[in-house]
């Protein structure tokens, strides 16, 4: 078995970044995995999906693993929901609008977020209201280092805020391979967040369905995030940081016009690595933090922060990682000095 060598991991990364991977190999089961590995050249292992979610800072000095696991299959149903479990390497959007031609409900919110299912549990996406963790039966993993497969339940995984186990006490130890999703057969819309109500307006729709929910979020997002085809980015480049109430009141005042939102904390009571938060907690808005110390449209070399959205960090061509991440230490210095917060950034750095 050979490994191919000194491959350029720019077309695999959204960013663009121009990074190398000493050795590269996909697998597309568990089998193949634990083939590969049993002949891997000793160092470490970096399992990759979309590469919509890493900023490569550096050479990757080991085996870069891409999971190319397939597959969308209905596995058991009952009144309400049917499970459907999908290969890690299912390129996320395919596996949502799977859901909507079957009339599926739970991700149509999701639409349109890059990347593979596998890395969907690691990151907790979410997007308009919701997370995968409402929708999450289980997964199972492979443990990189003994070849076991492990299965994960909800609880296992300890979901809070774009964040997972597979981020903290496991982070780099497990290959994700399938994931299985318990999906409503007769959809509950989450309309909650205005803008899918305006959109849904704007597009004359008559009436709620799978697909008018899925096309508003679509709509949306295509408005306002900068397209990686075109304009090499990862999305929200830092969280949204979540402060006391004592912390809000006082930036309230001296900010009346901060956006801000109660963290949501009950959702998670009892499961996930949110339940410790402080009752009263809130939520606030980063890329409105990052426009007020006047980053919105900022430009160095070739890394920037989008001029319609001050929240994600652009790649305008050949910028290195390095660079990009120093921008983003500049921002998070900013944004302490005027504000007294501490964000964190949500991007895998690598
Ligand atoms: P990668 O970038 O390949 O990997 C991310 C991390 O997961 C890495 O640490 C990697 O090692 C690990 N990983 C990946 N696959 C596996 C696996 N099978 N097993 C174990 N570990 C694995 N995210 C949101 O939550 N909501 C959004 O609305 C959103 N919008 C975005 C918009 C844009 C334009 C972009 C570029 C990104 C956006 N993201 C969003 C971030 C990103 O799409 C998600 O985090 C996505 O889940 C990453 O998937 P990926 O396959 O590209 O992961
Ligand atoms: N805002 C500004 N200036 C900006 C950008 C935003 O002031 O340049 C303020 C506005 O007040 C705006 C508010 O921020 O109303 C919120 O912006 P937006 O609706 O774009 O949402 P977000 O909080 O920036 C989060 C997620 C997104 C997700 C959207 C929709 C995080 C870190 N980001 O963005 O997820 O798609 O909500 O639910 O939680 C991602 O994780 O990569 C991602 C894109």
């Amino acid at each position: 078995m050979t490994f191919a060598q000194n491959i350029s991991l720019r077309p695999y990364n959204t960013f663009g970044i121009d990074a190398l991977a000493r050795y590269f190999a996909t697998f597309s089961d568990g089998a193949a995995l634990s083939a590969l590995l049993s002949k891997a050249p000793a160092g470490a292992k970096f399992v990759l999906g979309g590469g919509s979610n890493v900023l490569l800072t550096k050479d990757i000095d080991g085996l870069v693993l891409k999971n190319e696991v397939m597959g969308i299959e209905t596995v058991a149903e009952d009144e309400d929901y049917a499970y459907v479990r999908v290969g890690a390497g299912e390129i996320w959007h395919r596996f949502v609008q799977h859901c909507i031609n079957h009339d599926l409900g739970g991700v149509e919110n999701l639409s349109l977020i890059p990347g593979c299912v596998g890395a969907s549990p690691m990151q907790n996406i979410g997007a308009y209201g919701v997370e995968i963790k409402e929708v999450f039966q289980d997964l199972e993993a492979f443990h990189l280092s003994d070849g076991t497969i492990e299965r994960f339940s909800l609880n296992d995984c300890a979901f809070g805020y774009r964040d997972s186990v597979f981020k903290n006490k496991y982070k780099g130890q497990f290959a994700i391979l399938h994931v299985t999703f318990r999906l409503r057969k007769q959809p509950v819309y989450n309309v909650s967040y205005g803008a899918i109500e305006h959109e849904l307006e704007r597009m004359g729709a008559r009436e709620l369905s799978l697909r008018a929910v899925s096309d508003a979020v679509i709509r949306i997002r295509t408005a306002k995030l900068p397209d990686p085809k075109v304009i090499g980015n990862a999305g929200s480049f830092f969280k949204n940081p979540i402060v006391s109430s004592a912390v809000y009141e006082r930036l309230h005042t001296e900010f009346p016009s901060l956006p801000a939102y109660p963290a949501a904390q009950e959702a998670y009571v009892g499961s996930g690595s949110d339940a410790d938060l402080a009752p009263g907690a809130m939520k606030l808005s980063a890329g409105w933090l990052i426009e007020q110390c006047g980053w919105k449209g900022y430009r160095t070399g070739d890394a920037g922060v989008h001029e319609r959205h001050a929240l994600v960090l652009v790649n305008y061509g050949h910028a290195r990682g390095q660079e990009i991440y120093d921008l983003s230490e500049e921002i998070l210095r900013s944004v302490k000095a005027k504000f007294g917060v501490v964000m964190e950034r949500e991007v895998n750095i690598i």
